[in-house]
């Protein structure tokens, strides 16, 4: 039986990875239930990773052509990421719900914390596509942390960053232990790179424009010439920008069905803001924990 709770301090272990409450139950509906199709598209994280970026970004590239001509109806300037691009096993199959997803239109856009090990049978068994963004260690927990702290703030008094930091880094965290949700990915990426785009947040915030072009030609749906001389990769790039998105109206006062307020989803969007939080020996250890799992693998923050 799974225990009632919510936040990070009721996580169960499920194929080696934690979870809360809902998203485990989520996760096994969705593993029983979701049948992948072959033009879906999946945006695969690790809890603060950037999935809300990725979200809008995939959103307003799939759909480019119907925004084109009307841009101020673009959905992504009254609806929250994350409404658009809804949570497979956060919000599509939570606990004793199986939804009808026969009314969304193809390419179907959803996203996904679940660990590779975990992603129902129906993914690997279809040509749908994997996209991963992956985020530097340290910022992807001070980010989890600000927002586990948020939620938590409300119900019971926050959590301390050294505990947290104990927790993140024996693995106990939210979908982790992030090295191994990291690295599963990694690896199918390599072996299956039409079918895996693995992405780094550091990367796009750096090239955005580079990795945008990256993310169209691995969906099948590269910019047109006459698409690069309007300017479209810029104003996508724009649209989903942090400063965009975090000052839309909807964004600043909407709350998520499952109870998140839309804006605990920007905080800063930068990269580094580790070194604001982190002691020289947690910078250590975690640098240290880092090198070790990813020594043979080729990938590099
Ligand atoms: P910080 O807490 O470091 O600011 P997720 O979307 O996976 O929940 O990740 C949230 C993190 O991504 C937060 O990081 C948030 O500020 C950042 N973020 C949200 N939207 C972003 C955007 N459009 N561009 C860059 N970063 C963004």
């Amino acid at each position: 039986p799974i225990e009632k709770g919510w936040v990070a301090n009721h996580l169960h272990q499920y194929q080696g990875f934690w979870h809360t409450t809902r998203q485990l139950h989520g996760v096994l509906t969705c593993q029983k239930h979701f049948q992948a199709q072959d033009s879906d598209i999946l945006l695969v994280t690790n809890p603060k990773s950037g999935t809300t970026w990725l979200k809008a970004l995939t959103f307003a590239l799939v759909n480019r052509l119907d925004y084109v001509d009307h841009p101020e109806n673009h959905p992504l300037l009254k609806n929250n990421p994350h409404e658009l691009v809804p949570f497979l096993e956060v919000k599509l199959y939570i606990e004793n719900q199986v939804p009808d997803l026969t009314t969304l239109t193809s390419p179907r856009i959803f996203s996904s914390h679940l660990p590779y090990v975990s992603l129902p049978k129906s993914v690997s068994d279809s040509a749908c596509k994997l996209v991963y963004l992956c985020r530097n260690p340290k910022d992807t927990f001070v980010s989890l942390w600000h927002f586990t702290n948020n939620l938590r703030l409300k119900e019971k008094g926050a959590n301390s960053l050294e505990e947290a930091f104990e927790k993140f880094c024996r693995g106990v965290s939210l979908s982790g232990p992030y090295w191994d949700h990291v690295l599963d990915y990694w690896k199918a990426s390599l072996e299956r790179p039409e079918r895996v785009l693995f992405l780094k947040f550091e990367e796009l915030k750096q090239e955005p424009a580079l990795h945008l072009r990256r993310l169209a030609e691995f969906l099948g749906c590269p910019f047109s010439p006459e698409e690069e001389a309007s300017g479209l990769v810029d104003s996508i790039l724009k649209l989903c920008s942090f400063d965009n998105l975090s000052n839309l109206e909807v964004n600043k006062t909407g709350i998520l069905s499952s109870g998140e307020e839309y804006k605990a989803f920007f905080r800063r969007g930068e990269v580094g803001d580790w070194k604001n939080h982190l002691t020289s020996e947690m910078i250590q250890r975690m640098d240290k924990i880092t090198e070790e799992k990813m020594q043979a693998s080729g990938l590099k923050f």
